[in-house]
């Protein structure tokens, strides 16, 4: 263009074709926002695939019931950049259960456009929102109070459906124990301060909290030494048994039980016995 226009009819010409440049971009721009208001305008579903087929996809692919119970448009009844009614919140159309009344939906159904195939594990700290579908989970550990209590579900369950082991966050009483046997005492995770040994439990599982009669019992060579702990102490820990609760009262005949009524006093003691006092 320099070699064939002298300079200031140059100028005039850039100034056109710049002039025109805008223009064009002005209109294309106002094509882009006359299409979306018609789209708005006409609100019509078929419309919304034209510039948005990733979300049609997603939703015909995995959308479930969004996909066949739900327009766009249900969800979406007004469109930028004039409509401010834009995104309709979940509540609009789920009511009714405690699940519902949580705050953040999409923390865990990530994508609305396939909430069930979408699935995450939440990155919050959660137990209320738990509460909503694990109602009896609540109500266990209000029945058997303990610390566990007063922490996050998701401190134990940091996925969805996943099962903690009590190794993860304790010590075994004994080295040899295995997360299988903390059940067989604490029967409960969710309150694992009620401690109901199982009847099958070795007495070695005694013995870290009560070594006395742990060793007591190993050296009697009376017929008790031959019993397990939980023979005598069955239920609830710590179950306290009486000798009569398996003897009666064998001497009825010859002593005087009201006089002698302690048993302990001529057999000494339960774990080591005195068999002929
Ligand atoms: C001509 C193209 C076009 C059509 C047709 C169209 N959209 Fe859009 N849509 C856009 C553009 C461009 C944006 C981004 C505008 C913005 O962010 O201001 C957008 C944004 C959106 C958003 C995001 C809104 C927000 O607040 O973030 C939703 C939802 C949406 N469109 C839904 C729809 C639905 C539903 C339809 C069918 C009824 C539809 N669109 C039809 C071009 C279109
Ligand atoms: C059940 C309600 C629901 C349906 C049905 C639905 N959407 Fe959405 N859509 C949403 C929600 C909620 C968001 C906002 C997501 C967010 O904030 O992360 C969204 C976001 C969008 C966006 C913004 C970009 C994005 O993906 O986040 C577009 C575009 C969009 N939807 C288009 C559509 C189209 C097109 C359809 C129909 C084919 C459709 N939606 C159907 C609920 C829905
Ligand atoms: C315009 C109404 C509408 C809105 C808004 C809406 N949903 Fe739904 N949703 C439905 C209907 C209808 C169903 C099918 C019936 C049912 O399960 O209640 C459904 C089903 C679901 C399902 C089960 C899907 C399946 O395939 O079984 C999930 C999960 C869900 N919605 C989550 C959400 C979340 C999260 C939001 C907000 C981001 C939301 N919905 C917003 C109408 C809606
Ligand atoms: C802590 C994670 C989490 C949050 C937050 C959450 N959901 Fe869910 N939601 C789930 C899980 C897990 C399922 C699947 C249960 C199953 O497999 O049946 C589900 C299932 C659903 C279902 C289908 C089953 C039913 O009960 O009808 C709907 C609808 C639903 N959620 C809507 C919502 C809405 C609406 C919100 C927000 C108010 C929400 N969800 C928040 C985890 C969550
Ligand atoms: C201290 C760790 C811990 C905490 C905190 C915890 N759980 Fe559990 N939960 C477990 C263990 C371990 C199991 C496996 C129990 C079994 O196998 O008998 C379990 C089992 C479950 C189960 C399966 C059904 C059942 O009752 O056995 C559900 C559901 C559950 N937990 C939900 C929850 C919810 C909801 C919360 C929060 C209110 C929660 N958990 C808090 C450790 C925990
Ligand atoms: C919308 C209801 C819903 C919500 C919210 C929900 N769950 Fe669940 N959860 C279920 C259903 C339904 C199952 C059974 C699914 C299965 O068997 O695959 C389940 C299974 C579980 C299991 C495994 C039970 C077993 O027997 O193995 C645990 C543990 C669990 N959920 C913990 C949680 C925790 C922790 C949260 C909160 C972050 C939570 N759930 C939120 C519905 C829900
Ligand atoms: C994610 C870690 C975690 C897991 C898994 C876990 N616990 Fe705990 N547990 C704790 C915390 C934290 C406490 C609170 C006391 C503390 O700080 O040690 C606790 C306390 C306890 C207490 C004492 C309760 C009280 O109120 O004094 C017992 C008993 C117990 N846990 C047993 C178990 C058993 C049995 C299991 C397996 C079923 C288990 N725990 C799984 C973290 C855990
Ligand atoms: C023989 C039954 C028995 C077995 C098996 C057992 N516990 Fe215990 N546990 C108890 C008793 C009883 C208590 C004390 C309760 C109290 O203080 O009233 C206790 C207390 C605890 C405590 C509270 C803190 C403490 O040390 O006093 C934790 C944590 C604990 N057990 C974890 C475990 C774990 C983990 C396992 C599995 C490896 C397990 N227990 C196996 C009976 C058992
Ligand atoms: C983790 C330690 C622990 C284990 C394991 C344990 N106990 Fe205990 N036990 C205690 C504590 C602490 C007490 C005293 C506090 C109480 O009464 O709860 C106790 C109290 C008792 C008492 C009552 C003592 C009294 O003077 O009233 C009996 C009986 C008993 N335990 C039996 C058992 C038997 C049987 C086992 C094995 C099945 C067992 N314990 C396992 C910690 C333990
Ligand atoms: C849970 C049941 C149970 C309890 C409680 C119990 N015993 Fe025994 N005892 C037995 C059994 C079983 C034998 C074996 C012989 C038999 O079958 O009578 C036995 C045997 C004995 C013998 C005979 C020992 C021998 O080797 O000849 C004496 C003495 C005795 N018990 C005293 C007591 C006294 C004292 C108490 C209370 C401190 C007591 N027992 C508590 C079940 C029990
Ligand atoms: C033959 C039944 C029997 C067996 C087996 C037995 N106990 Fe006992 N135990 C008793 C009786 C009865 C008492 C109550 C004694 C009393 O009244 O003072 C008792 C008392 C106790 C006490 C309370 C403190 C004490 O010494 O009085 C503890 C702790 C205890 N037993 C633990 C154990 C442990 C651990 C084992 C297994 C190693 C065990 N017992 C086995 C019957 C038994
Ligand atoms: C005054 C001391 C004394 C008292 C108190 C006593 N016993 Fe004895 N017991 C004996 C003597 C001595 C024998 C061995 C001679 C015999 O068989 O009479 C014996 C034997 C036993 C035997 C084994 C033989 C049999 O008869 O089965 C049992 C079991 C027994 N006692 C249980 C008990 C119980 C239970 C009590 C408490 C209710 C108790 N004893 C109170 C002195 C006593």
């Amino acid at each position: 263009m320099k070699t064939i226009f002298p300079d200031g009819k140059q100028d005039i010409c850039r100034c056109m074709l710049k002039g025109c440049r805008l223009t064009f971009f002005f209109f294309l721009i106002s094509m882009v926002f006359f299409a979306v208001e018609q789209a708005q305008a006409g609100l019509r579903e078929d419309d919304c695939a034209k510039c948005h087929p990733f979300q049609l996809q997603t939703l015909a692919a995995e959308g479930g019931k969004h996909a066949t119970e739900v327009g766009c448009l249900d969800c979406h009844p007004e469109h930028p950049p004039k409509g401010e009614n834009t995104i309709s919140a979940c509540v609009l159309c789920h009511e009714g259960k405690p699940h519902f009344e949580i705050d953040y939906c999409l923390d865990c159904h990530a994508n609305p456009h396939k909430p069930l195939a979408s699935l995450r594990d939440t990155m919050k700290s959660m137990r209320t929102e738990c509460l909503t579908c694990h109602a009896e989970v609540g109500q266990q550990m209000a029945a058997a109070t303990s610390r566990h209590a007063e922490l996050f579900c998701t401190n134990c369950h940091d996925r969805h459906g996943f099962i903690p082991s009590c190794l993860a966050c304790h010590a075994p009483h004994l080295p040899v124990q295995t997360d299988a046997d903390c059940f067989k005492c604490h029967r409960q995770a969710h309150g694992p301060l009620q401690v109901e040994p199982a009847a099958s439990l070795p007495s070695a599982f005694c013995q870290p909290c009560h070594d006395k009669e742990t060793r007591d019992l190993a050296g009697t060579t009376t017929y008790h030494g031959a019993l397990s702990c939980v023979y005598c102490h069955n239920g609830p820990h710590p179950a306290m048994p009486r000798c009569q609760d398996c003897h009666g009262l064998p001497h009825a005949n010859k002593l005087n039980h009201s006089q002698y009524r302690l048993c302990l006093n001529c057999h000494g003691n339960a774990h080591r016995l005195i068999r002929n006092p």
